[in-house]
């Protein structure tokens, strides 16, 4: 069978990387602490430099997940009645093959929908997939997972499954805990009683580790952390000098997250002319670009049910380091 092409939807309107960044430049570098949200990372170097991070020694958690889809993708499929896949911040959708040949191997799979900001990377996983499977139809959303749940296609009721969504990576874990919690709220409306949710949550562990996983010697993770005062420069004309910032990660033990900050070395006027703004970055003044939270099993559960989600089971990878849930729509 020839492949078909895959269908591409973009949601995202012509003005969206523009206006919308214009906006969260606005809010998070107009006030103090200066802050970023992650999602303006993904640009096609930004995607290319995460690429890279999978495949550190260090960073654990993408050969963490892999390996519990390796062992356990077959019993996930079973464990659900999907006809589509959805899967949100897709990326190159390496992992989810595994889950897509699973439920192949059910017969039930009709259509996958991965969704993403980075419309690069994301079209060429599409074309990737349409070529391996081609009887599934994959039709990929160009969207952002904060503003386009109600837009997801529905799953066809004459294929008598609904859909499964698939939040992978530990990317929840880089909301903010209010974001976390509207994103989880605003998924369950967007889907009808008895669809799936699967959710991969890295764990919490030794803080060493954690370090570790976001801090390698080949200054990847910095360069991709600092990819976004790129992004900066090149949509809004702003005159950052990336040079005179250093990566800091830490972990906060409190809050149980990894902090990802940009610290000034050199205190720089930055002016911002597409978001009308002139900021002064101090000596020693610091810009919050990423959290990256990790989770404990109960938390996961408990967030699940607030947001109207019945987790139906949990399987981790062998080291204990990752977990994958699955969890119904009440
Ligand atoms: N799921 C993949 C990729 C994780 S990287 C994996 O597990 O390896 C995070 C992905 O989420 C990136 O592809 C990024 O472009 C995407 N992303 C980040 N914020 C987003 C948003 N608000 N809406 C849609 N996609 C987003
Ligand atoms: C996409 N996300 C789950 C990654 C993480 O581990 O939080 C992003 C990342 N940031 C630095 N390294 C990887």
């Amino acid at each position: 069978m020839t492949a078909p092409d895959p269908v591409v939807s973009v949601l995202l309107d012509p003005g969206w990387a523009s206006g919308a960044l214009v906006a969260d430049v606005r809010r998070g570098l107009g006030e103090r602490p200066l802050r970023l949200p992650p999602k303006w990372l993904y640009d096609d170097r930004g995607s290319e430099l995460f690429d890279r991070i999978t495949r550190l020694d260090a960073y654990y958690p993408f050969r963490a997940e892999r390996a519990i889809f390796q062992r356990h993708a077959a019993e996930i499929a079973a464990a659900c009645d999907a006809t589509t896949l959805v899967e949100l911040g897709s990326g190159t959708s390496e992992k989810t093959r595994l889950l897509l040949d699973a439920l192949h191997d059910t017969g039930r799979l009709r259509r996958f929908v991965p969704l993403d900001v980075s419309e690069g990377t994301l079209r060429q996983a599409a074309a990737d997939l349409s070529a391996r499977f081609p009887e599934v139809a994959v039709e990929a959303v160009v969207g952002d997972f904060t503003l386009h749940l109600g837009q997801l296609p529905h799953g066809d009721p004459s294929e008598g499954g609904g859909r499964l969504v698939a939040f992978l990576g530990g990317t929840i874990g880089n909301l903010y805990v209010e974001e976390r919690a509207a994103f989880l709220g605003a998924l369950a409306d967007s889907l009808e009683p008895g669809e799936w949710l699967l959710l991969g949550t890295d764990l919490v562990k030794s803080a060493d580790r954690l370090v570790a996983a976001y801090d390698d010697a080949g200054g990847l993770t910095a360069a991709f952390v600092g990819n976004c005062l790129l992004v900066l420069n090149r949509e809004l004309g702003a005159d950052f000098d990336p040079d005179a910032y250093r990566y800091v990660p830490f972990w906060d033990p409190t809050l149980e997250r990894m902090d990802l900050r940009l610290r000034a070395e050199v205190p720089q006027r930055v002016s911002i002319p597409g978001a009308d703004l002139v900021v002064d970055v101090g000596l020693g003044e610091e810009i919050q670009v990423e959290i990256s939270t990790k989770f404990r099993p109960d938390g996961v559960r408990r967030e699940l049910g607030v947001a109207g989600f019945e987790v139906t089971a949990t399987w981790t990878d062998p080291d204990g380091d990752f977990a994958l849930t699955l969890a119904r729509r009440r």
